[in-house]
């Protein structure tokens, strides 16, 4: 199984990070994509991605840090794109819950982030919360579809799930599907086809039933598998190989 979104440069993994990682193998989990926050945590993330076979980078700035682009920051992202595991521009986007940065702000680092991973031929993997009118109007804008991507942790309604996959872009599913008030999650699963599906622990975040509150790692994705199978009403398995291949294909990971 492959956690399609995950933040192992996260400072809650300090203390015992190789512990973790080792634990994921034995846990089953083939590959792991580990998503930016800032500069430096696309720089933490390439580092993962030499030291771990199983690791692979994207590199983005977040809509929190999007007040942090700089006239130099296209530039050395395109160069830290160009390393050898980095799969993705990402996670870049919107985020109207917290508004850390102005939102003028955040449209247009998602477009220049968007331009980035149009000129490299890179998904991008999109952070939307609270925002998908401005995030489907960017997408369009932008030309964001010429090289597609994923919406991570996808919040939407099954009308945006359509539009969304009519675009051609996939959707991240995780740990938020297994909470008990889940009634959108559910019914997006129940709508979209099986071969657009990712699935994603986002962790340390976003922990699933019944582990919800403590720190999230990628052995926990098993739950959302059996979430999406139990929706689906098909065998835990065929999800499993499903997932796994639609991250292998949008990020060209090695089998
Ligand atoms: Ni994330």
């Amino acid at each position: 199984m492959i956690d399609s979104h995950a933040h192992y440069d996260d400072e809650q993994f300090d203390t015992d990070r190789d512990e973790i990682l080792n634990k994921c193998v034995e846990a089953g989990v083939t590959h792991i994509v580990n998503a930016a926050s800032d500069l430096e945590s696309a720089r933490k993330s390439i580092e993962l991605s030499k030291n771990y076979a199983f690791i692979y980078a994207a590199v983005g700035v977040h809509p929190h840090e999007a007040s942090g682009w700089k006239d130099d920051t296209y530039d050395t992202l395109r160069t830290l794109a160009g390393e050898k595991k980095v799969v993705a521009i990402g996670e870049i986007g919107l985020d109207y819950h917290y508004d850390f940065s102005p939102r003028d702000v955040q449209k247009n680092v998602f477009a220049r982030q968007i331009d980035l991973a149009r000129s490299l031929k890179m998904p991008i993997i999109v952070h939307d919360r609270e925002s998908h009118k401005d995030i489907l109007d960017i997408i369009k804008s932008e030309k964001a579809y010429e090289t597609g991507g994923v919406l991570h942790c996808f919040s939407g309604s099954v009308e945006m799930a359509r539009e969304v996959l009519n675009l051609g872009f996939k959707i991240g599913i995780g740990g938020s599907l297994t909470f008990k008030n889940a009634a959108r999650p559910v019914e997006v699963v129940r709508f979209a086809p099986l071969d657009m599906i990712l699935v994603e622990t986002d962790c340390p975040y976003l922990s699933p039933e019944p582990l919800r509150g403590r720190r999230n790692w990628s052995g926990n994705i098993k739950y959302v598998i059996e979430k999406i199978a139990q929706i689906k009403e098909i065998d835990y398995k065929e999800v499993e190989r499903a997932t796994t291949e639609n991250a292998v294909n949008l990020f060209g990971l090695n089998m």
